[in-house]
């Protein structure tokens, strides 16, 4: 059994999480299960009816529904534990921004401020040009990289705002053998 926890953000990227998340639960593998936690921002960017059923669904308001009292379960913690490989794709640069500082202000980011670092946590960035261009994108980036988080760094094309450079999402494929590589 392999847990594998999708994270996604608000880059327009998220757009092919119904393809990541089929295309992780074909993998020839036995029992694989896949959970997705989502930004507010990232709810934008797909409708949960083009997602596998397979797949369960974490947003900020699961969190503190399943928690009124001592001794309740807290999520992002569990989402931590069930977890084997945490798959963070896209990574917009608020969030990259975000985990890089430390800040833990929504399901996703405290669910990986929380993160075993034993684990694999795969990172999959998405921005436009001008935003991977800034020289924060480069330090944050390497934050990440020097605890032991695997970069799937951006390809270069025309993106959906109109410009062609680097800052797109890797292709599905290329992740989801990234994601592989941690499972065989
Ligand atoms: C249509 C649209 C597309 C966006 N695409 C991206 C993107 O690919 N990468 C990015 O870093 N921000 C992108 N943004 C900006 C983020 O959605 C914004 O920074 C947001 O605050 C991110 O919140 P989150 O990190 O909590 O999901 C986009 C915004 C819009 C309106």
């Amino acid at each position: 059994m392999v847990n594998i926890l999708i994270g996604c953000t608000g880059s327009v990227a998220t757009m092919k999480l119904p393809q990541l998340v089929s295309g992780l639960l074909v993998l020839n593998h036995p029992q694989i299960k896949v959970r997705i936690v989502v930004t507010e921002h990232a709810k934008h960017f797909f409708d949960e009816k083009d997602i596998h059923t397979d797949a369960e669904i974490f947003q900020d308001s699961d969190e503190w529904a399943v928690w009124s009292k001592r001794g309740d379960p807290v999520l992002h913690i569990e989402l931590g534990k069930w977890a084997d490989i945490f798959v963070i794709a896209p990574l917009d640069a608020n969030t990259l921004a975000k985990i890089a500082n430390g800040l833990c202000d929504n399901l996703l980011t405290c669910t990986a401020r929380a993160w075993e670092l034993s684990k694999p946590l795969i990172f999959c960035p998405a921005m436009n040009t001008k935003m991977y261009q800034h020289p924060l994108t480069v330090t944050q980036i390497n934050s990440l990289v020097s605890w032991g988080y695997k970069h799937v760094p951006v390809i270069e094309k025309t993106l959906i705002c109109g410009d062609t450079g680097a800052g797109a999402m890797a292709e599905v494929d290329t992740i989801i053998g990234v994601v592989e590589s941690f499972i065989t």
